[in-house]
């Protein structure tokens, strides 16, 4: 063989392993968008996560959820800080799969932004790790005792006593979350507009009355994590020394990344009850 015609096929040959190792990083897809993030929710779990990467990762999220992942205690933006590490990978699949509406964060979870799978699995260790807020957002306490029957009546079973989720069957830790966001949550849940919802738990809070969603959220919202999962009052992201926080405190809006779609509208507040 020549020389140049070995160079030639040396360099066919180095671009097939290029793209072979580029798609490697492409989520899998299929069918419907519950099939995509399914496929790729099964792809992120046989990964090992790299949390100095994820840290990086983080970066993107910061804008919107915080360096400390506590979102808005307006329930803008919830807090992801301290959810479980499997929860994460499947809102992730699932929004980016278009299989959960999220306009706002979707043109930051798309592959040529977030990455792929390992990016995935790096950016879900990383925010699991990062220790909860203390003072999130609570309801008005007007009907605790009516919100702890009905929690314990219809929610105990999958997401636990103490509001912990459960990592296996990737059901969401709900203790602590800004209750302005368990309340669209749950709305959009019982209205059919979150398409990842859970049919059982549609049915089981079909028969809610606008009462006993709020005391049930309210009592919800202040369901503590445990100790060992809270921050201090005040704590800041020691990973993030060079963020510039806004004086107001409103997360601003990040640069769109070119190309992808229109700029959303901001998330609205939801109405308080
Ligand atoms: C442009 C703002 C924005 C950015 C950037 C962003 N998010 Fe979000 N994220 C949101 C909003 C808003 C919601 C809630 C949407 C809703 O109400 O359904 C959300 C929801 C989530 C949820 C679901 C939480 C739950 O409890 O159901 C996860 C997990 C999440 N984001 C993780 C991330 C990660 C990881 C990144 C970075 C790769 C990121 N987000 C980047 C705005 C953003
Ligand atoms: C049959 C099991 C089941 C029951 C019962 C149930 N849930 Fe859920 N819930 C789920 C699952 C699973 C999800 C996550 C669905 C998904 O996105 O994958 C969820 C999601 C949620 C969310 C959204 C969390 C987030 O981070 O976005 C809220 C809020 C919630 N449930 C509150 C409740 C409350 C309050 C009750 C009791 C009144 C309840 N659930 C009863 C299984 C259940």
């Amino acid at each position: 063989m020549s020389r140049s015609a070995f160079a030639i096929g040396l360099s066919i040959a180095l671009s097939g392993l290029v793209s072979t190792a580029l798609y490697a990083q492409e989520p899998a897809s299929a069918g419907t968008p519950a099939e995509t993030a399914r496929l790729e929710y099964e792809q992120v779990m046989t990964l090992t996560p790299d949390l100095e990467n994820g840290r990086r990762v983080y970066l993107t999220c910061a804008v919107c959820h915080r360096p400390e992942g506590w979102g808005a205690p307006d329930g803008t933006y919830p807090q992801i800080a301290g959810q479980l590490r499997t929860v994460i990978i499947k809102q992730l699949a699932d929004i980016r799969a278009r299989n959960r509406d999220n306009p706002l964060m979707y043109p930051f979870s798309v592959p040529r932004i977030l990455g792929g799978p390992q990016n995935v699995a790096d950016v879900a260790a990383y925010v699991a790790q990062l220790p909860m807020t203390p003072e999130n957002g609570v309801g008005p306490g007007m009907d605790l005792p009516l919100g702890k029957e009905v929690y314990v009546e219809h929610c105990t079973k999958c997401h636990g006593e103490n509001g912990e989720g459960n990592e296996d069957e990737h059901i969401p830790a709900i203790a602590g979350q800004h209750y302005l966001y368990l309340m669209r949550q749950f709305d959009a849940i019982r209205m059919g507009r979150r398409k990842n919802s859970d049919p059982k738990m549609v049915k089981q809070i079909d028969s809610f009355t606008p009462l006993q969603q709020a005391a049930v959220l309210d009592y919800t919202s202040r369901l503590r994590p445990p100790e060992s999962k809270l921050a201090e009052t005040g704590w800041v992201n020691p990973d993030f020394p060079a963020y510039v926080r806004d004086p107001m405190g409103v997360p601003p809006m990040p640069p769109m990344p070119a190309g992808l779609m229109e700029p959303p509208a901001y998330p609205s507040v939801p109405p308080a009850r």
